[in-house]
C-alpha cells in the first residue's frame, strides 16, 4: 500500500536508507528536515505490506514548474515485486496534481536497476553532473516531460 510518509517511519526508514546509499546515509535528522521541508510544498510517500511492515519510500520537491525526486528506496527483502514502481507512480502523480511542467532527478551512472525503473516510467537522459556524488561517482540528469498540463493548458 502507497500512503503518506509519517514521522513514526523515520525509524524503519532510516535501516532501509543505510542498506540502499551506504556512501552517502541519510541520517534521522535528514529525514526530519525533509519532512518540515514538506510544509513548503513537497511530499514524502512510503510503502507498506499488509502486517504495516515499511518496504520504501520516496520523496519529491517542487521548485517553479519543476518536480525534483529527492529520494527513492525499497528495502532488499522487497525488490523486483513492483514497490519502486508504485513509489514512483505516486511521485508523478502528485507533480501532476500540481501541474509541473516535468520531473527531473539525478541516478548513479552505474545504478542498473534505477535505470530501470526510470527509463521504464518514461524518463530521458538530460545530462550528466560528474562528481556529483560522495566519493566522485558521476551522475545522470534524467527528465520525464508531464504531458498532462500540456492537455490541460491547450483547451
Ligand atoms: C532502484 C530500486 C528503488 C528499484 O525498486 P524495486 O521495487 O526493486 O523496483 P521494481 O520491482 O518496481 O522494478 C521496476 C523496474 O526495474 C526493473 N529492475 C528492478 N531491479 C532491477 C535490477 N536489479 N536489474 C535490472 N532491472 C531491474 C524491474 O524489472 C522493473 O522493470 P519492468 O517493469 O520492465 O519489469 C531499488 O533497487 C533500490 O531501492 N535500490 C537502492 C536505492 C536506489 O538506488 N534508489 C534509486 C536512487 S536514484
Amino acid at each position: 500500500m502507497i500512503r503518506g510518509f509519517h514521522w513514526t517511519d523515520i525509524s524503519d526508514a532510516c535501516a532501509i536508507e543505510a542498506h540502499a546509499f551506504p556512501d552517502d546515509t541519510w541520517s534521522a535528522e535528514s529525514f526530519w528536515g525533509e519532512l518540515a521541508r514538506t510544509i513548503v510544498g513537497g511530499r514524502y510517500f512510503a510503502a507498506d505490506d499488509e502486517a504495516g511492515t515499511l518496504l520504501g519510500y520516496a520523496g519529491v520537491a517542487f521548485t517553479g514548474d519543476d518536480a525534483h525526486l529527492q529520494t527513492l528506496a525499497v528495502a532488499e527483502q522487497a525488490r523486483g515485486k513492483g514497490v519502486g514502481a508504485q513509489l514512483l507512480g505516486a511521485v508523478l502523480a502528485e507533480a501532476a496534481d500540481r501541474n509541473a511542467d516535468r520531473c527531473l532527478l539525478e541516478v548513479r551512472a552505474d545504478n542498473t536497476a534505477a535505470l530501470h525503473l526510470y527509463t521504464g516510467a518514461g524518463f530521458e537522459r538530460l545530462g550528466t553532473r560528474p562528481g556529483y556524488y560522495v566519493g566522485g561517482g558521476e551522475a545522470l540528469v534524467l527528465e520525464k516531460v508531464l504531458s498532462g498540463k500540456d492537455v490541460q493548458e491547450g483547451h
